[in-house]
């Protein structure tokens, strides 16, 4: 099992849109399996993120994660949280569920920023991968408000994505 961060950024290098939200919703490309997601997800079996990420989930037209098993680093349980989504407010405690139930695929650790640097001080995170949006938005949210700028990448590989985005993966290096 790898913990995979993925997350789409703009070209000026913003993983949110002025308002907030992730930013390849606003991509005209934007849909079911796009941005090269549908591939990423092979290997994967469980969705990893931070209630603030989760809880758009609750009200969207479909659910998110139909193939994947849910879980999210939260201090409550949002209102209307299916039963089978699994909540806890430690992060080594949600840790060890994923484990617990993994079945040798991997984790797509979604994000935002907050949750992927709890997971990278836990030495736990396996790759950092960025899809990096052809447009620009000037201002919202950056990676780095949260992840720490000493985190070490090393590169493994990029692609070009329909639409005009770059997927960009990166191992990320064990902290010292
Ligand atoms: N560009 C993309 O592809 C992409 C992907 C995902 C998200 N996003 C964006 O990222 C933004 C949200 O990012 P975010 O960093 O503010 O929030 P987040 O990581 O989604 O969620 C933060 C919440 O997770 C819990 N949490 C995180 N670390 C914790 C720790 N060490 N211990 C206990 N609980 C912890 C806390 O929940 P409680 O408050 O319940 O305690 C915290 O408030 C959204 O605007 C979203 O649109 C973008």
């Amino acid at each position: 099992m790898q913990i995979l961060a993925r997350l789409c950024m703009t070209a000026d290098g913003y993983v949110t849109t002025p308002d907030g939200w992730p930013p390849q919703v606003i991509d005209p490309v934007h849909g079911p399996g796009s941005h090269g997601i549908a591939d990423f997800l092979k290997t994967c079996e469980a969705a990893l993120m931070g209630r603030t990420t989760f809880e758009p989930a609750l009200t969207a037209d479909r659910w998110p994660w139909p193939d994947l098993e849910v879980f999210v680093l939260g201090s409550h349980r949002p209102e209307g949280t299916p039963d089978d989504v699994t909540v806890d407010d430690d992060p080594e405690r949600l840790l060890a569920k994923i484990r617990a139930a993994n079945r040798g695929g991997d984790v797509h650790l979604i994000g935002g920023p907050g949750t992927i640097e709890t997971y990278r001080a836990l030495g736990v995170l396996d790759k950092l991968e960025l899809v990096v949006l052809p447009f620009l938005v000037g201002s919202g949210m950056r990676l780095t408000d949260s992840l720490s700028s000493q985190t070490g990448l090393e590169f493994e590989s990029s692609r070009p994505l329909d639409g005009g985005a770059v997927e960009i993966v990166y191992r990320v290096l064990p902290h010292h």
